[in-house]
């Protein structure tokens, strides 16, 4: 059977409180699965309570970081190094589309997913499209698709699973092709069906126990 990784981002949302909220009504929805590895991707803010309501209460549930600095350590306020998230996530998602929006180019990626995998900290690659730069060694990447993103509109599961093949077929280390783009319950197994994708990334379905309780039956 195959190894599904479904992960929500839940990007610039959730307080402290309503992020305990969500774990109290997800715990009372979720049913773990063996071949599914869930990993949720709270802001900074969030991690260190989710992580002790998850040793707390031995939730399957492993966590994700949404960004890290380019930088080890030093004078950068405001940034966040991989060492500092490490002993809190076991992932984090680099590169995605709305910080590549921000400004982020390939070269600063590149220095996070370095100091990523240099403290063991398993980093998550979002890509737009097959031609995205894909640094060697990485091993798992998102497709995400841009237009496909919070829109309601998700790509065909034909062509992400076309373009899911490309990366695979094009980057040696690349293990795992997830997608990610308007995933809600209803659509998902028309994606994680597919040959070359290996699980979701979810954004906004996430944010709601129900329906990312219902994204991992799913799946
Ligand atoms: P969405 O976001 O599920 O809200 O489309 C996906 C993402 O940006 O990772």
């Amino acid at each position: 059977m195959k190894h599904l990784l479904i992960i929500a981002n839940w990007k610039e949302n959730k307080t402290i409180d309503e992020s305990m909220q969500f774990m109290d009504e997800f715990s009372k929805l979720y049913s773990p699965r063996e071949e599914a590895e869930v990993i949720i991707c709270p802001p900074f803010t969030s991690l260190s309570a989710l992580f002790q309501y998850i040793l707390e209460n031995s939730t399957k549930v492993s966590l994700g970081a949404q960004n890290i600095s380019s930088y080890e350590e030093g004078a950068h306020t405001g940034e966040i190094a991989a060492d500092q998230v490490k002993g809190l996530a076991k992932y984090v998602i680099l590169g995605h589309s709305e910080r590549r929006a921000m400004g982020e180019t390939n070269e600063l990626i590149e220095k996070k997913l370095l100091n990523a995998s240099g403290v063991g900290l398993m980093p998550i690659l979002c890509v737009q499209d097959e031609n995205t730069h894909i640094p060697m060694g990485t091993m798992i990447v998102a497709y995400e698709p841009v237009a496909a993103i919070g829109t309601g509109n998700p790509d065909t599961p034909e062509n992400a699973d076309q373009v899911a093949g490309k990366i695979k077929g094009r980057n040696q280390s690349v293990k795992h092709v997830l997608y990610g783009g308007s995933v809600i319950p209803e659509n998902v197994n028309t994606f994680t069906s597919k040959q070359n994708i290996s699980g979701v990334l979810v954004g906004g379905a996430s944010l709601d126990a129900q329906k990312f309780s219902q994204i991992i039956k799913n799946a």
